[in-house]
């Protein structure tokens, strides 16, 4: 028997059947922070073994051009990864989402070009169909992770875009794309069973073009109307439809680990959505219609005169955290942006050697992406026993003596609970006014990312400790 017709028979699904276990293995890891490394090291191998697989068993031709482009792109990813900032990574995320949208369009013209026939009809059609699904939703998730890609950075402004009959417009185009996919699928085939060489054998291109503008059109629509508020929401989406656009192009290749890899990250995204409505309290269809959330920056939206601020210095509140028994530290996005949970970690170490008990309380949208600040923490290895979800912690609020808030604001913005016509208004939020004192770490009295203006600053048990949130924090680990 020849060892080369049996091995890639034989070899290759083991080794997809291998990765695809070690991708179940990495979700279960990363769902939990003590064994998120050992997830990610499944995750690696599983690709490394998924990659290696697919070079050696399914290329038999074009091996130089491969070479050029996996040395190329190895190098882009390795510049892009080492130059990141941590509170860069959910634009880069963003992008990489859209690579695997503008993928799918591309293997899914390349595979309606390079197809020559030769199937029969009902082949074609399904064929047909999978390329027509694949460019449509690569293209949706091409151009809507670059809008968002825009919105995370701030080179788009984050107020929603409320064109008048917006959800005309959408049904409108998802009309469009259908009529145009039935206008597709039959001139294709009719250019089939006409068995004309040439263009002719490209029958179906015009409505493939037509409906992969709507759709770039639809993705583009689709996040410029979605606030600044509900951008999470937005960043576990894209992740889902990048997952079916991978799993698109699987249909299209004949590739049955990408299909199985794709269905993974699609419905684990589409799970993660549902987890940060749910964390947001927000309804899937409604955040997708979008208008929810105003513009990030200064102006406090919706905002009149408040009242007096209270600012204090770190001595004071090295001296507050030294007295009280409880402690419950809440980091936000500016933690990140600071880069202060190295001396957080410090200050823990300190205050809990003297008999203190800290506890750090996480929203589930702190941060601009899905557990940044669990990442964060653990990066400074603050002990995981001590870092509680909201839900967990949230009513013991009463008993705590300082709360520290790092860089945070609309998760500790009380309008979300009190103001009904608040752009967050519903979104859960830790309660930390209802302990007896609160300490909030920021550089001004600007907003945060929904643009709202935060009633905690002025509340009578609430002081300001304005500064660059590392600054400021070692001043107090200085004075502690
Ligand atoms: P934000 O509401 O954005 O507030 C962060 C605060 O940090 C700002 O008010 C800013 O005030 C302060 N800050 C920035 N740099 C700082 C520094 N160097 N030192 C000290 N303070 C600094 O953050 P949050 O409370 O974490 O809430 C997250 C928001 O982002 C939510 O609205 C959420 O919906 C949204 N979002 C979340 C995600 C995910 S998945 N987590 C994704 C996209 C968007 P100053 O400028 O005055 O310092």
């Amino acid at each position: 028997m020849n060892l080369d017709t049996i091995l890639p028979g034989t070899m290759l699904p083991m080794a997809y059947v291998l990765a695809t276990i070690l991708f179940i293995l990495a979700l279960g890891g990363l769902s939990n922070q003590e064994t998120a490394r050992r997830g990610n090291w499944y995750g690696i191998i599983g690709m490394a073994i998924a990659f290696a697989a697919t070079v050696l068993w399914e290329v038999d031709a074009n091996g130089i051009e491969l070479a050029v482009a996996m040395f190329l792109g190895g190098i882009i990813g390795l510049v892009a990864a080492a130059r990141v900032q941590m509170t860069q990574m959910p634009e880069l995320v963003a992008i990489l989402h859209s690579l695997v949208g503008l993928a799918a369009v591309a293997v899914g013209y390349a595979n309606f070009l390079g197809h020559e026939g030769g199937h029969d009809a009902a082949m074609k059609t399904i064929h047909d169909i999978e390329t027509y699904v694949g460019v449509l939703i690569g293209a949706v998730t091409f151009s809507g992770s670059v809008i968002a890609f825009g919105k995370l950075s701030g080179r788009i402004g984050g107020k929603p875009l409320t064109l008048p009959g917006r959800h005309w417009l959408n049904l409108l185009l998802l009309l469009g794309a259908i009529w145009f996919g039935i206008e597709f699928v039959q001139q294709s085939a009719a250019g089939v069973t006409a068995g004309a060489p040439g263009l002719a054998g490209h029958a179906g291109f015009l409505p493939l073009i037509v409906m992969t503008v709507i759709a770039l059109l639809f993705g583009i629509h689709m996040v410029m109307a979605i606030g600044g508020a509900d951008m999470p929401v937005v960043v576990s989406m894209l992740n889902s439809y990048s997952g079916w656009a991978a799993s698109a192009i699987g249909f299209m290749l004949g590739n049955d680990l990408l299909i199985v890899t794709g269905a993974l990250v699609g419905s684990s995204g589409a799970i993660l959505s549902y987890i940060m409505c749910r964390a947001m309290n927000r309804k899937f269809l409604n955040v997708i219609a979008g208008g929810f959330g105003t513009g990030g920056g200064g102006a406090a939206a919706g905002s009149g005169e408040q009242g007096e601020v209270v600012p204090i210095e770190a001595e004071e509140t090295a001296g507050l955290l030294e007295s009280a028994k409880e402690v419950m530290i809440i980091p936000g996005y500016g933690m990140a942006v600071a880069q202060a949970q190295h001396v957080v970690n410090e200050i823990t170490r300190k205050l809990r050697d003297q008999g203190v008990n800290v506890r750090f309380g996480i929203h589930p949208v702190a941060g601009r992406m899905p557990g940044h600040m669990n990442v964060l923490l653990a990066e400074a290895k603050v002990p995981y026993d001590i870092v509680f979800e909201m839900d967990e912690i949230n009513d013991d609020f009463p008993d705590v003596d300082v709360s520290v808030v790092i860089g945070a604001n609309d998760i500790v913005n009380p309008s979300a609970l009190e103001e009904p016509d608040s752009p967050i208004a519903g979104m859960p939020v830790l309660e930390c006014w209802k302990g007896k004192t609160t300490i909030v770490l920021k550089r001004s009295m600007a907003t945060g990312y929904a643009g709202v203006q935060n009633p905690l600053f002025f509340k009578d048990n609430t002081r300001m400790l304005f500064g660059d949130a590392r600054e400021t924090l070692e001043a107090v680990n200085q004075a502690l």
